[in-house]
């Protein structure tokens, strides 16, 4: 694909993800993705002094939780001193300018963080520079995923981590039901086509693991994504898929 045919799906997604901001969805998705993504943070072995991308923030919820892991003691970079401050570095990264705006305007106290509106699909970021990556049911809406993974590759640090949590993916047959709902195209690939691609790209470790949804779903809950409470449920119990992988020394 060429640079000029990427463009106009980054458009499209702009345009949607605006919407679902104007709809109040960012912060929405901060309850629809917390259980799933506190499982991840555990795992990412996050410390004071990290270099941190949030590919796809959304909102910033998650980058704001980043930010607090890696300054120094866990503390919010408000609470800690300047030389400790410049240390560790959060960036917020998303294609939709309103989701950039509400991560802004909802993290005033957070000077290691930064939100930067631009494209997976040309990350606007020098190379070798990232820890870790976290990435938080953003990746199937990428025009082109293996281009996602070439920029991820180039933008992390040589020992980075990579962790990507995907909700719509084959092995969890109930999430199949969204697709037809969506108003963007997706990818929808299983657990093993994914760390196929991730060694492709020269990645080591990558594996995958499904990472169930403990937050339990009230009998009044209306859901528009599901076709039942019941399919949801069992949704949860299945999982996001996580991706991890590291890029070699
Ligand atoms: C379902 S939302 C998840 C947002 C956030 N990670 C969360 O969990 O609240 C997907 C996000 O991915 C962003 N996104 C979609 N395509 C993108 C691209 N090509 N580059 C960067 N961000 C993209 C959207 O703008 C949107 O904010």
């Amino acid at each position: 694909m060429t640079q000029d045919t990427l463009e106009k799906p980054d458009e499209i997604l702009q345009l949607e993800f605006n919407r679902w901001a104007a709809a109040g969805e960012g912060e929405k998705m901060e309850s629809h993705h917390l259980d799933i993504t506190l499982k991840t943070l555990r795992l990412m072995e996050l410390a004071p002094g990290q270099r941190v991308l949030d590919l796809g923030c959304g909102a910033g919820w998650a980058t704001r939780l980043l930010a607090q892991a890696v300054a120094a003691d866990g503390a919010s970079s408000t609470e800690v001193s300047s030389d400790q401050v410049v240390s560790s570095q959060v960036v917020g990264l998303d294609v939709s300018d309103e989701m950039i705006r509400l991560a802004r305007e909802t993290s005033g106290g957070f000077s290691n963080v930064q939100y930067v509106c631009g494209s997976a699909m040309q990350i606007p970021w020098q190379d070798s520079f990232f820890d870790r990556v976290l990435s938080v049911e953003s990746f199937y809406y990428y025009p082109d995923q293996n281009r996602a993974l070439q920029e991820l590759y180039r933008v992390m640090a040589p020992g980075g981590r990579l962790f990507i949590l995907i909700n719509l993916y084959t092995d969890n047959e109930y999430s199949l039901q969204w697709v037809d709902k969506l108003k963007v195209p997706v990818h929808v690939r299983s657990a093993a086509e994914y760390v196929e691609m991730l060694q492709r790209h020269g990645f080591r470790n990558a594996e995958s693991r499904q990472i169930p949804d403990d937050t339990p779903t009230p009998d009044d809950y209306k859901t528009k994504s599901f076709n039942s409470l019941e399919d949801l449920r069992a949704f949860k119990r299945k999982g996001a898929l996580l991706l991890m992988a590291t890029k070699p020394l």
